[in-house]
């Protein structure tokens, strides 16, 4: 395999999750281009089975408080109300399967909304913003998925918190283990 630069394999190994996100986040043109890129992820039967939810300003204070309203005590909901103010820009992920597809199974559907996440993260990274795919039993509370408007057959699959990686939140390369997960079944060739 060729060893000369690769812009592909070089945002693979170089993009980390950023817990601490500030300003810039993408404009939404900019955003509507990276998603559109994301959306030719691999997606069995090109249903894209998902839809975004996007929350930045002052929306994201109303989804704290939403995040607040399911918590179970005063100090939870005192955090709770606090988390979506940790980045500029938060990508809601609602994944939405085609029901009793006769070729795609849900979980087919669910590993093609996944694989347009991890693409867009991607995306993102190779444009500059960093980002990190939160989720917590959040997503199954019935104040935030009512305050989003994720309906009864759609799964609410937490968000992509974007922005810009704080400078002092250095991202670390991470160690190439993969190869002991592979197992080889290839004699005689
Ligand atoms: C489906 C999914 C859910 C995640 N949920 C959380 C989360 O709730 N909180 C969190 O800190 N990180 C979350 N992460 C990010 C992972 O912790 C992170 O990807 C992992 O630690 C590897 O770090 P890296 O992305 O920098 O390689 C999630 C990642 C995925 C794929």
């Amino acid at each position: 395999m060729t060893r000369s630069p690769n812009p592909v394999l070089d945002a693979v190994l170089t993009r980390r999750s950023a817990s601490q996100l500030t300003e810039p986040a993408p404009g939404s043109a900019d955003l509507e281009r990276v998603v559109q890129a994301a959306a030719t992820a691999p997606d069995h039967g090109r249903l894209r089975p998902w839809r975004l939810v996007v929350v930045s300003g002052d929306e994201r204070a109303r989804l704290g408080d939403a995040l607040a309203e399911a918590a179970d005590t005063p100090e939870q909901a005192r955090r709770a109300a606090a988390k979506p103010l940790r980045a500029p820009l938060l990508l809601t992920i609602v994944h939405r399967p085609v029901a009793d597809h006769p070729k795609v199974p849900e979980w087919e559907q669910l590993a093609a909304t996944t694989g347009m996440v991890t693409t867009l993260s991607l995306l993102l990274h190779s444009h500059g913003f960093a980002s990190i795919w939160r989720t917590g039993p959040a997503v199954q509370a019935p104040q935030v998925r009512k305050h989003l408007g994720v309906d009864d057959d759609e799964q609410l699959l937490g968000w992509l918190y974007v922005g810009t990686r704080i400078a002092s939140d250095v991202a670390d390369r991470r160690s190439l283990d993969t190869p002991a997960r592979i197992t080889w079944h290839t004699a005689g060739i």
